[in-house]
């Protein structure tokens, strides 16, 4: 006879993307396991006693994409296909998301009351300089929603703002979700919503694929040496996500910043170089310094890269940058540049790790876009 399980259910929008691809991976690894002390001690029914098994519904607006059939395969591998739901709905359409909820709601298990117990919210980059009214939109249909079906875990993903002006967020998606957290935290955490903000720093990734050496050299180039930035994996953030699920009460109205810490691209540049032996790929310096010069996107970059590293390292506006990731350090290691491109070394060698999601055109910015400034 199998042990009934008390089965929690994760709604992961962004699912095919890069952040939401990872958590869910690292959802489906946590180990079924028995509740926490103080969920027991609340005497909340049978169900609470029951091993809790996680679930996650994986939200997508086509399940047959590449992407989605992805994401499924990745489980498949990982033996964890079982507890995988792939879910259609649109974020722009809060009605077709309402459904998801619904549906959920008639499920066994949930902490014995069925349906969706947390959210992992990430919203689509709109693209350099673009008015992020969609994600200011979508935010908020989601989090009411939330609120609504009464969610354990609703974790945002969000930034880390350069300062602690709301001017210091000069990109329009940083500007947006600056703005939806102070909405959150002052009209819907009082209301009930367990909110927890999720802010990543800058992706490793971004160093990658076809724009990574464009980044690279702006960083090389355009940033004064000794500025640092604070990176992490996207495989990180989906790690940090899943811990907080797991001990979900010890994060509810927190903000958990996920970095690997303070570094420099020179640090960064000789990490890749001890990892794979060979030196990381550049752009021709004459064509990043025109690209910054025609573009207002890597010259915002430029400003709040080097705004961020003097609020946290100069002026004391900001909590140093070791002190801000210490709580997510403490949910698990989160990887240097230099550990993550071994494991992606080690990962490609098995044939695994993560599914390759958006190089070609990563967070909407094509090389065209970069040159025009067009969106
Ligand atoms: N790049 C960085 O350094 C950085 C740092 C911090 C924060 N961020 C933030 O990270 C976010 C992007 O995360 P990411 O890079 O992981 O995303 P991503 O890889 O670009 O994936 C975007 C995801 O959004 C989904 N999506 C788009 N429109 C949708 C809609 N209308 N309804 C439902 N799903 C929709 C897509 O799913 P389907 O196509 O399958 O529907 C896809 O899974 C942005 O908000 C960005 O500001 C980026």
């Amino acid at each position: 006879m199998t042990t009934p399980t008390n089965k929690r259910i994760v709604l992961v929008t962004g699912a095919t993307g890069k952040q939401g691809s990872a958590a869910t991976r690292h959802i489906l690894a946590l180990p079924t396991s028995s509740p926490t002390a103080s969920e027991t001690d609340q005497g909340g029914g049978a169900s609470v006693q029951q091993p809790v098994e996680w679930h996650v519904w994986a939200l997508t607006r086509n399940p047959s994409s590449p992407a989605a059939h992805a994401l499924a395969k990745e489980a498949e591998r990982n033996h964890t296909s079982d507890r995988l739901k792939l879910v259609q709905g649109d974020l722009d359409v809060p009605a077709s998301i309402r459904s998801v909820f619904e549906e959920a709601a008639d499920e066994e298990g949930g902490d014995g009351d069925g349906g969706i117990w947390g959210v992992f919210a990430v919203f689509e980059y709109p693209g350099p300089g673009v008015k992020s009214d969609r994600e200011k939109h979508q935010a908020t249909a989601l989090a009411q929603l939330a609120l609504d079906f009464k969610i354990h875990a609703y974790v945002y993903s969000t930034t880390i703002p350069a300062g602690p002006k709301p001017e210091d967020a000069i990109e329009p998606a940083h500007r947006v979700k600056v703005q939806m957290q102070e909405y959150i935290q002052k009209e819907l955490g009082p209301k009930g919503l367990n909110w927890i903000f999720l802010r990543p720093g800058f992706f490793m990734e971004n160093f990658d694929g076809r724009l990574g050496p464009l980044c690279v050299t702006l960083f090389r180039d355009c940033v004064k040496k000794d500025t640092t930035i604070t990176p992490v994996a996207t495989d990180d953030i989906g790690r940090v996500a899943a811990g907080i699920f797991k001990n979900n009460e010890l994060y509810i109205h927190k903000i958990i910043n996920a970095t690997s810490g303070p570094t420099t691209i020179q640090e960064m540049i000789d990490g890749y170089q001890r990892a794979t032996g060979k030196p990381i790929r550049t752009a021709p310096a004459f064509l990043v310094k025109s690209v910054v010069r025609f573009n207002a996107t890597p010259k915002n970059i430029i400003k709040q890269v080097e705004r961020n590293h003097e609020a946290r390292t100069k002026t004391g506006e900001c909590p140093t940058f070791e002190a801000e990731v210490a709580l997510a350090k403490s949910i698990c290691e989160i990887r240097d540049y230099e550990a993550w491109t071994r494991w992606k070394i080690a990962e490609g060698e098995h044939g695994k790790g993560e599914e390759d999601h958006g190089d070609v055109n990563w967070n909407n910015v094509s090389i065209f876009k970069l040159f025009t400034g067009r969106s």
